[in-house]
């Protein structure tokens, strides 16, 4: 049997354990100047903007020097942007802006830190471009959308383990400090050993993006990007991936499911073109090693009950985990420990954070949050494969489920998946595989 992950995955993931392993190696802390450290955005996205911000208040010294996207507009609108509200921070020379579906490499090259910040399809692909320009990494979620891209982005994040390069993933749950006194507690054995999860991710967004007019083929799905699976993977693996990694994390980042099953559809994203071929509702059963189980619910409708919590079960106890309240309870319901969540700290900052002190340490706190952000994109992926087939799919199952190697493709090439003349995409229906959507609104 064939595993994405090796072993050495589950041991210790922690900064601190990486540090013991990495310090003797350190690298050279890649910081000019004045130990200025220059960071590029690959995508100019709403969350890369933001992340950029964050690593503005984190660190008081790294500057935003470069930019890439597919879309001229969205590189010209950053830029703008920048140089409005923060110019003392900004030193974007005009060679220095890039468009293109490669525009990772350019970037790469004229930065000390990669923002893989662009939409998650393309992920896999500028991770590995940074690591091969020798880069550290701030990568946001997912990894990637497919089993195929998955596999470039854990080969990327160990070549980075080898070169030293920090790499910090957007999984921002991991950063938040509520979270992590909770999570300590659970790995501390407060509630036993942890048997069961349930993670929750019910929401009322739509979120339309439409297929807009105008530019390449290419741009205009870029544009819609959300709504079609080659491009986000399917909300399950774009947004539920923050639950799954928190159910991961709870189960002390020592297993990776060994099967899943589940159930899901499209209730109320119907409209083509504009909905796109993505769900918008999934109930997920993933079995684990020793009898354990996490379950996964996600949904993306209006007038809904909204939910975005954990549950967490061991044998001594059960926990919530992100609510307005997290109440830790022994097997009879006695309060072993509360806690009013004030979110004092931002976990996008504290990830910035994080990420450019461990650059700045020069080894000695080494990070790279490669492994569990492969595992994490991955079960999601599990997840979405094996609803859509209806089936019962092992993991190994769906790590040969491949997918579309956006190397190969450039502004000008038909998209891989495209509607019909109707303007309708193929939709995935369990027990009868891809079909075409026959409800045009
Ligand atoms: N951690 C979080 O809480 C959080 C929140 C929101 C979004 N995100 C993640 O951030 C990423 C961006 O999301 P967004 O909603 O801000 O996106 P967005 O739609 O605002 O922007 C995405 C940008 O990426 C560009 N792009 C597409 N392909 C590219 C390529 N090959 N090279 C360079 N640029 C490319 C697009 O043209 C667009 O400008 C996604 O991965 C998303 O999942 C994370």
């Amino acid at each position: 049997m064939t595993k994405l992950l090796p072993r050495r995955a589950f041991v210790k993931t922690g900064s601190l354990a990486s540090a013991a392993v990495f310090a003797s190696s350190a690298p050279r802390v890649h910081a000019g100047e004045n130990n200025l450290l220059r960071i590029g955005m690959v995508g100019c996205s709403g969350r890369g903007r933001g992340a950029v911000l964050n690593a503005f208040e984190a660190d008081p010294n790294c500057k935003l020097v470069a930019v890439g996207d597919v879309l001229p507009d969205r590189t010209q609108k950053t830029v703008e942007l920048f140089n409005k509200v923060k110019p003392d921070r900004v030193d974007i020379k005009p060679d220095h802006v890039f468009v293109g579906l490669d525009c990772c490499k350019n970037v790469a090259q004229a930065c000390d830190v990669v923002f893989s910040v662009e939409i998650p399809a393309f992920r896999p692909w500028t991770l590995k471009a940074a690591v091969e320009a020798g880069k550290h990494i701030f990568a946001e979620k997912p990894a990637a959308v497919d089993a195929l891209g998955v596999k470039v982005a854990q080969a990327a994040c160990d070549e980075a383990k080898k070169k030293k390069l920090n790499l910090v993933s957007g999984l921002c749950w991991r950063y938040d400090p509520e979270l992590q006194e909770i999570m300590k507690r659970i790995h501390d054995g407060l509630i036993g050993d942890v048997v069961t999860v349930r993670e929750c991710l019910l929401t009322q967004h739509g979120f339309k993006r439409p297929v807009a007019q105008g530019d390449t083929a290419m741009q205009r799905e870029i544009r819609a990007w959300y709504n079609l699976r080659w491009l986000s993977g399917d909300f399950i693996v774009e947004q539920t991936v923050h639950a799954i990694d928190k159910g991961l994390w709870a189960l002390g980042d020592k297993f990776q499911p060994l099967s899943a099953f589940g159930v899901g559809g499209r209730m109320s994203r119907t409209a083509q073109p504009d909905r796109g071929d993505i769900y918008d509702s999934m109930g997920v059963g993933y079995n684990m090693a020793e009898g354990r189980t996490m379950n996964t619910f996600c949904r993306q409708q209006q007038n809904c009950w909204y939910e975005y919590d954990g549950y967490v079960v061991g044998t001594k106890g059960y926990t919530n985990t992100v609510g307005k309240t997290v109440v830790m309870c022994d097997l009879n319901g006695k309060v072993l420990f509360e806690q009013k969540r004030l979110r004092l700290k931002s976990s996008y900052v504290e990830e910035q954070r994080a990420l450019f002190t461990a650059i700045r340490s020069g080894g000695a706190m080494y990070i790279n949050n490669g492994d569990y952000m492969c595992r994490a994109t991955m079960a999601a992926i599990l997840c979405r494969q094996a609803v859509y087939s209806g089936n019962l799919l092992t993991w190994e199952e769906a790590m040969q489920t491949g997918g579309i190697d956006l190397s190969k493709l450039n502004l000008n090439s038909e998209p891989p998946i495209q509607p019909d003349e109707k303007g309708r995409f193929k939709i995935p229906v369990p027990g009868l595989g891809e079909v075409w959507h026959t409800v045009v609104r």
